[in-house]
């Protein structure tokens, strides 16, 4: 068998190896569709990140693909009815990561709300000259209000750091969550409306869908308060970058901090640049040493089990192993 691992990850790779020939990308940067397309052709495995587009026509040109392992718990890059419908299942990293990403977004917000990355461009600067009452003001943390869009495992952990902040909690997802988590996450179910209009600081934990494109747009950062802070560490077209650019740069919001862009990585001459009340971090909300390490060996878990025509530990596409 062959397999093609579209980037080194940080994988004991031996099981894989004593089970089939293993050709790994070996450059920091992605694989053309050029190259994916004729790497492809005659593989039975296949290990990609986030960045590789795996749509129909790649598809279409692995005849032998038996499995699809992705090195990330979200899978908008897949076309994942494609595989279906040729009975291909398409395993993904759910639940480890959850923890680093909740941590993540914290940091985001955090840095975002305090002025870190702004008052470490001052200090850096020589701007600092002595101690001033009214120097890099925020918003308080503590007893704010944390709006939170999708509260799935990662929305969850956030909801449960914020408990140490004391924060009132409002959440929006398509259907409230059952009462037991509600009632220990202290989180009210609202619409999002209600939601955009009363919280200090909204985060995003939803995946990218149709439903989700631009969720965050024109509309809803006018229904966000003047101080409100916007955090993004799910996925970067969730969020109108052009609506996002006005909203910040009129101060219709007070500040955003975003892991996720679109596209990503952002272009140098997107005017997202130019502003000082955002911050931009390279999708980095899963990068903890242990975490990656372990979303590598869970994506080489299931792509093993692909192989030997198991079921995948997690499987986005279940329905492939009805008959
Ligand atoms: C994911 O896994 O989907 C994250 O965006 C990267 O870890």
């Amino acid at each position: 068998m062959r397999i093609y691992i579209t980037r080194a990850i940080p994988a004991d790779l031996t099981a894989l190896q004593a089970l089939a020939e293993v050709n790994i990308w070996p450059q920091r940067l992605p694989p053309s569709q050029q190259v994916l397309q004729a790497e492809v052709e005659n593989i039975d495995g296949l290990l990609c990140l986030l960045t590789d587009p795996i749509d129909a026509a790649l598809l279409e040109a692995a005849p032998r693909l038996k499995v699809i392992s992705q090195m990330a718990v979200g899978y908008d890059n897949i076309d994942v009815a494609a595989a279906t419908a040729r009975r291909i299942p398409v395993g993904h990293t759910p639940g480890v990561l959850t923890d680093a990403t909740a941590d993540f977004t914290w940091a985001l917000l955090m840095a975002a709300a305090r002025q870190v990355v702004t008052g470490d461009r001052f200090t850096r600067s020589g701007q600092w000259q002595t101690w001033e009452p009214a120097l890099l003001l925020g918003p308080d943390v503590a007893g704010a209000t944390l709006g939170i869009v999708g509260l799935g495992r990662i929305g969850q952990a956030v909801a449960k750091r914020a408990q140490g902040f004391g924060m009132r909690i409002f959440y929006h997802s398509r259907q409230p969550v059952e009462a037991a988590t509600e009632a220990a996450l202290n989180a009210e179910w609202v619409p999002l409306e209600h939601l955009l209009q009363r919280s200090d600081f909204v985060t995003l934990h939803v995946p990218l869908t149709a439903e989700t494109h631009h969720l965050i747009s024109s509309a809803q950062l006018a229904q966000m308060q003047p101080t409100a802070i916007l955090i993004n560490t799910a996925r970067g077209p969730i969020v109108d970058a052009a609506a996002l650019y006005e909203a910040l740069k009129t101060e219709q919001i007070a500040g955003a901090a975003l892991d996720v862009t679109e596209p990503e990585p952002i272009p140098l001459e997107s005017p997202l640049l130019t502003l000082d009340n955002l911050i931009i971090t390279p999708h980095i909300g899963s990068a903890s040493r242990q975490t990656r390490e372990t979303m590598a060996e869970i994506a080489i878990a299931n792509l093993i089990a692909g192989l030997k025509d198991e079921p995948l530990p997690h499987c986005v596409n279940p329905m492939v192993y009805q008959r």
